[in-house]
């Protein structure tokens, strides 16, 4: 018998999963706040994300034999900006991947700097999101704080720092940095002087499933593990998401209801989105992927029924007509990633009358997501990418009237795995690879993973959501503009 701890930290919870051979043995889940300071800014303490993973871990592990635990690996909220000093104390909150407020450091790497030459270095143009334009926003508005700046890392990166005192990330969590060098593998230099950074104060970059360290003695203590206890440097919620639901092979496609949404299609070769909109990572499957990533996706869910509505409750009536509904919604909360690369964009409900119902309201919160869904979709098929069918994983994949529309809306059969979990789920995965080097994904995954159903596109509500979606393209296009 042999345990792996796949650990997922994540934006609203870090999630810990037990794999064996027999499967997944247990999830144990705890919540931390995001903070906002200011409209459009959202932080977490880092120190939050350590106790609760710490937590996590030790429930997770109570009623085993945890000589038997082999490995832990992570998946990660990505591009978020965690700041050590020279003793490793968190200089400020992290600055996380929905945070807005870099609009001016954004456009001055797109602008100044140049699209094309950042696309060069890094296979990618600067969105407001990733860490580049963060390290700048604190270079410019909190010299203090860049001034003691030891180490960066990233979110999942600073629990494995807490775990083994070493600094290592991933190549997949690496790439959203954008002074990575997606295509050769390796952080680029020309950026990190673009940035004023050195590569010391950087994490040393691994494969996602490699070893890098066994687990510190201190942590051993704490946690009770064994001192051998293998840790692998894990991957980026999406591309560990992708590991978890198998999708590993060209052309594979995984799309995630999560707090964000993405689009997550695995490619051989390397490639870069000539119209911008979509991200070239690296994937932990030792290729690359392109990925489609909205700011808002099942939050806008969240947002509505809990905080709107007061409500716990998210199930709609069974006299709801998709495709009817004369309701639209823009699910802009945060500003919008992918394709707009806004981050002042903001959420609309539009065509209200006095005969709209909360329903209405309700179900064109999910009909606006499936449609921006939609948006990115077709670039991504407009690179000449077939994707007729994909996987769905996170949150929102449990409400099955939200798959209907999007499999409609897209016109995409979706597989909805078994397992929920499939970030965790490739965390654990990543761990046991680490110490299995020659067992291969697909001989690992296809034990573990099961269709728990197939939602086929419906023809006849895939022709109205046709007909709906132009005029979504035309209201988020006037939104763009006033
Ligand atoms: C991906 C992205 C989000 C976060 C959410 O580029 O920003 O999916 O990783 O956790």
């Amino acid at each position: 018998m042999a345990y792996y701890i796949g650990v997922d930290l994540g934006t609203s919870s870090v999630k810990t999963l037990l794999l064996s051979e027999n499967g997944i043995e247990k999830t144990v889940s705890y919540d931390y706040p995001v903070s906002i300071p200011k409209e459009g800014w959202s932080e977490q303490n880092p120190l939050h994300w350590r106790e609760k993973t710490f937590e996590a871990i030790k429930e997770l592990t109570k009623d085993i034999d945890k000589s038997l635990v082999k490995s832990i690996s992570f998946s990660g909220q990505m591009h978020g900006l965690v700041l050590l000093d020279e003793d490793n104390n968190v200089i400020r909150p992290a600055i996380l991947w929905n945070d807005g407020r870099s609009e001016k450091e954004t456009e001055y790497l797109n602008n100044v700097i140049g699209k094309e030459k950042l696309l060069k270095l890094c296979g990618n143009i600067a969105f407001a999101g990733f860490t580049a334009p963060k390290v700048l926003w604190v270079k410019e508005n909190e010299p203090e704080n860049f001034a003691r700046i030891n180490k960066i890392l990233l979110p999942k990166d600073y629990i494995l720092f807490t775990l083994t005192g070493k600094y290592y990330t991933d190549v997949s969590d690496a790439s959203g940095t954008l002074y990575f060098d997606v295509e050769n593998r390796k952080w680029s230099e020309e950026m990190l002087s673009i940035l004023s950074i050195s590569e010391n104060m950087l994490p040393e970059v691994r494969e996602s499933y490699e070893a890098v360290s066994r687990i510190s003695e201190e942590t051993t203590k704490e946690l009770g593990l064994p001192t051998e206890t293998v840790i692998a440097a894990g991957a980026g919620d999406n591309a560990a998401a992708a590991v978890g639901a198998g999708v590993v092979n060209d052309g594979d496609c995984n799309i995630s209801l999560g707090t964000s949404g993405t689009i997550f299609v695995v490619s051989d070769k390397f490639s870069c989105d000539k119209k911008n909109a979509i991200h070239s990572f690296c994937s932990a499957s030792g290729s690359y992927h392109q990925m489609a990533c909205m700011l808002s996706a099942a939050s806008c869910m969240n947002w509505w029924i809990k905080d709107i509505m007061t409500s716990d409750d998210f199930t709609l009536p069974e006299n709801v007509k998709p495709g009817e509904n004369e309701i639209y919604f823009l699910p802009y909360l945060s500003g919008e990633r992918s394709p707009y690369n806004n981050p002042s964009m903001r959420a609309v409900f539009f065509g209200m009358s006095v005969n709209t119902k909360r329903e209405d309201m309700t179900l064109a919160v999910l009909e606006g997501v499936a449609f921006a869904l939609k948006q990115n979709l077709e670039i991504i098929r407009s690179h000449g990418i077939t994707v007729n069918s994909s996987r769905i994983t996170g949150g929102g994949a449990k409400n099955s009237l939200w798959l209907k529309i999007i499999a409609s809306a897209l016109e995409v059969e979706l597989h909805v795995p078994v397992t929920g979990d499939c970030a965790a789920l490739g965390g654990a995965l990543l761990g046991a690879k680490s110490v299995m080097p020659e067992e291969d994904y697909e001989s690992l995954t296809e034990k573990l993973y099961r269709d728990e159903k197939i939602i086929y596109p419906d023809k006849e509500l895939a022709a109205k959501y046709n007909e709906r979606y132009k005029k979504f393209l035309r209201l988020t296009d006037f939104q763009i503009k006033i």
